[in-house]
């Protein structure tokens, strides 16, 4: 299997996070195109599934897959893994957990592209404010449910590190933990865990000794 995305795109690292917790990783090529432009489709990414848009896992059997969500539970599925659920007990808190961190890191990519592609006007900012307004609702939701985040790893508690992860690296001014303790605490230990220490979003940057 080829997995196509970006090392730096938290959709891509909630597969390649995923995939290490399931131990399937080493049956997963990752390849990173590189610097992609949003407003440029990319010719490989076009060729592998028509939305053009990473991740894309590619099987051996020629056909592709796209989005996070159906790549992740499929991985899970082909492992016979248990991070999505099948009680209902668990599994439509880990879905919604999956949709709401999923949401944050619509919202945190939109932003990143607004503040890097577009040209300034009045509708921007108000644009901006909106989604980071997005953020921090849904980080403080997170933070208000975190005691349950260590009772069970699933696909919720991989998307919400991840949404996490992507703020740390393109957002550090929005200074989440201070208001948001519980969730700070719990992504502290989390962080740990050689599936995300493996997979960075910036792999050129040096570790914190
Ligand atoms: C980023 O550079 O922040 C980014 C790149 C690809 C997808 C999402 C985010």
């Amino acid at each position: 299997m080829i997995l196509l995305g970006n090392h730096a795109s938290p959709f891509t690292r909630k597969v390649r996070v995923l995939s290490a917790e399931l131990g399937v990783d080493p049956q997963i090529e990752f390849q990173d195109p590189g610097a992609l432009s949003p407003l440029i489709p990319n010719d490989v990414l076009v060729a592998a599934h028509p939305l053009g848009k990473m991740p894309i896992l590619q099987l051996g059997d020629g056909t592709s897959l796209h989005d996070s969500r159906v790549i992740c539970e499929y991985l899970n599925a082909e492992a016979d893994g248990d991070l999505f659920p099948e009680e209902p007990a668990f599994r439509w808190q880990a879905l919604s957990l999956q949709a709401l961190a999923d949401g944050l890191m619509d919202a945190a990519v939109a932003t990143r592209y607004e503040l890097s592609f577009r040209e300034a006007d009045a509708t921007r900012s108000r644009w901006i404010e909106r989604q980071v307004g997005r953020i921090q609702n849904a980080v403080s939701h997170m933070n208000g449910i975190a005691v349950a985040f260590a009772h069970r790893l699933t696909i919720g508690e991989i998307s919400a590190a991840c949404a996490l992860g992507y703020l740390d690296f393109r957002f550090a001014e929005i200074s989440w933990r201070a208001e948001n303790p519980e969730l700070a605490g719990w992504f502290e230990t989390f962080a740990k865990r050689p599936s995300m220490t493996s997979t960075p979003p910036n792999p050129n940057q040096k570790k914190r000794g």
